[in-house]
């Protein structure tokens, strides 16, 4: 079974400037022997000092949160030219980062690896994608030892910035040419991840209908029963200028910084030990607040499960003489788990929610979970570790199309594919790298891209809903397993690790057609015989392929014109 993944894209010119003296163009960037850089790229080095860390010496996760905030927040304005605020930050995954930046007093220093204050965290944020008023921007943070000058990466973030240009009307952004095959392919699929963030609310909707959520911790997995209402925390924080930024708006990073704080208060309270931040899930911001603000943050954990705990974190925001009038401006939910001396997990004690809401949030933390694991088991892997088959379900199929468009992107952006053979103008192309052999096969055909891509995909009322790609298109299908395809002793079904089909209008008329595939061993054999020249397969398919173009290009033609 194919799991597709599909989109459109486009690259358009844009006057860039760089920063300083570093050429915003590769080519130029060659011929003058300097390194190109990125015209939105933002670096920030951050020295690591007492005051940044929390009682167990560890870099707090508040104050890398303000860094990054920061940083993403000065790419973006370099892009929009006006001043810009955070909309939202993805997720982030904390697996590499809390004890690689320990701070240690110098006699437990010898022999471990941890770091030490002094030590340097550094920041890099880039503009991947501008739509209208906002864009994304990917943000990569590591972490340097001086001494040895050995360096690590810490986590990975995209935040969504929205430029504030005028007051009167939304902002258009002009658009960003990325000039590397990086740059391209993290713009192709920024699409997909905004196209996950709109998903979201939607999907876990439909698990809520949809599924039986598990309520009950199994019997005898732990005897400690702790009601929620006793880890409930309240808050509150004054906004003063140095907590806003240059507009006067309370900083992304610094409300993001509170509300860990009191998110590891109430994850403390439920276990009595100090708590260990792995997730924080996407930080949405409402709305704005300014110097002057009161900001009221509640927190409490919504759900305890074996080894992790979910806690909500909710922030409003009043002026003194208004706290009737509180305005809900930011909501957040972090996971944490409690590590023993070995940095094992351990087993959590099981929370009893209050009835109405409380109840209401236990359920949705399940299905936040399930969401969580799904998103990362898919997306977070490395792409040759991913298993060929993925179960599929409708929860899963959107983090299951990025998958899918990323792992082709990736592989369309190689560099090093060589033409094997060519037969009447149908060419195939190979890939060799590690255990991996890839293949691509293209011709050029006198159809129109939309056409070819509608008939390809048959995915034809996406134009319609989908207004912010252009050309080229990509259809990107990977095997997952369902649970309705029982296995059938006569029949051996093919795997696919990464496939799919890459669609340019090269001029008015003509269209290349590519497709990708990267060979699983089922089908290895058929694969080499073709680039060895002892079958034409190949040629035939795709000359069929071809044939099934041409033959409905206009039928497709009258559906689009309808549509
Ligand atoms: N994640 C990503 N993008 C989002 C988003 C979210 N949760 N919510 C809105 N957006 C995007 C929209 O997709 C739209 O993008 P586009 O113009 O490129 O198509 C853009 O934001 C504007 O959306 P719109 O519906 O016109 O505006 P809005 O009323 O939703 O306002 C904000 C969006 C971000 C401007 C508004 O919610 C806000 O002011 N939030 C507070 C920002 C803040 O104070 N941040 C911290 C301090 S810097
Ligand atoms: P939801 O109730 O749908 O989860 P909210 O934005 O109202 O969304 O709240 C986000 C989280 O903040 C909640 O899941 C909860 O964990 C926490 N929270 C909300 N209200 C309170 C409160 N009065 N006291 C403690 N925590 C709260």
């Amino acid at each position: 079974m194919g799991m597709l993944g599909s989109q459109k894209m486009d690259y358009q010119d844009s006057a860039l400037s760089a920063p300083s003296g570093a050429p915003a163009d590769p080519a130029l960037a060659m011929e003058t022997g300097q390194r190109y850089r990125n015209p939105t790229e933002v670096q920030m080095s951050q020295l690591v000092l007492p005051s940044h860390t929390n009682h167990r010496g560890e870099l707090s996760i508040g104050q890398l949160l303000k860094w990054i905030d920061t940083a993403a927040c000065l790419s973006a304005e370099r892009h929009a030219g006006c001043p810009c605020v955070t909309a939202s930050v993805d997720d982030i995954y904390f697996e590499h980062t809390i004890r690689q930046i320990q701070i240690m007093p110098p006699w437990q220093q010898h022999g471990k690896n941890d770091v030490c204050v002094g030590q340097v965290v550094n920041i890099k944020a880039k503009v991947n994608r501008a739509f209208n008023s906002s864009m994304e921007v990917g943000i990569q943070v590591s972490h340097e030892d001086l001494s040895t000058g050995k360096q690590w990466n810490v986590c990975k973030a995209y935040a969504t910035f929205v430029a504030q240009g005028k007051a009167t009307s939304k902002m258009k952004l002009k658009p960003l040419a990325p000039q590397t095959e990086e740059e391209k392919m993290e713009y192709g699929i920024a699409a997909e991840r905004r196209r996950m963030r709109v998903a979201h609310t939607e999907t876990l909707k439909n698990l809520l209908t949809n599924s039986t959520i598990q309520t009950e911790r199994e019997n005898g997995e732990c005897s400690t029963v702790v009601p929620a209402e006793k880890t409930r925390v309240e808050s509150v924080e004054l906004v003063l200028p140095p907590h806003a930024n240059h507009q006067g708006n309370t900083f992304g990073g610094q409300i993001m910084a509170w509300m860990e704080n009191v998110a590891t208060i109430a994850a403390s309270r439920l276990c009595h030990a100090h708590p260990t931040l792995k997730t924080i899930e996407m930080f949405h911001f409402r709305g704005p607040s300014q110097v002057g603000d009161r900001l009221l943050l509640k927190a409490i954990v919504n759900n305890a499960f074996k080894n992790s705990m979910e806690v909500g974190v909710c922030v409003e925001a009043y002026q003194q003489e208004m706290e009737v009038n509180r305005r809900h401006i930011n909501s957040a939910f972090m996971t944490f788990v409690v590590l023993d001396q070995e940095g094992q997990p351990i087993t959590l004690p099981v929370v009893k929610p209050e009835a109405g809401d409380g109840e209401r949030r236990y359920r949705e933390a399940s299905a936040r979970k399930k969401i969580r694991l799904d998103r990362k088991y898919i997306i977070s892997c490395e792409q040759t570790k991913v298993p060929l088959s993925v179960p599929w379900d409708q929860s899963n199929k959107v983090y299951l199309s990025y998958n899918n468009v990323f792992a082709l992107k990736t592989l369309v952006a190689k560099t090093n594919w060589v033409l094997a053979t060519e037969t009447d103008k149908v060419r195939m192309y190979m890939l060799e790298e590690d255990k991996y052999l890839s293949f691509r096969i293209e011709m050029t055909l006198c159809i129109d891209a939309l056409q070819a891509f509608s008939l390809l995909s048959d995915l034809r009322q996406r134009h319609e809903w989908d207004h912010y790609y252009a050309d080229p298109y990509v259809i990107a299908f990977r095997s997952v397993t369902l649970p309705t395809c029982p296995p059938n002793p006569d029949y051996t079904r093919g795997e696919t690790m990464c496939s799919g089909f890459c669609i340019w209008q090269e001029t008015t008329e003509l269209t290349k057609v590519s497709y990708y595939n990267q060979a699983a061993p089922g089908y290895l054999t058929y694969v080499t015989t073709n680039i060895a020249g002892l079958s034409s397969d190949f040629y035939v398919t795709f000359k069929a392929c071809e044939r099934f173009l041409q033959k409905n290009k206009e039928d497709i033609a009258v559906g689009l014109q309808n549509l």
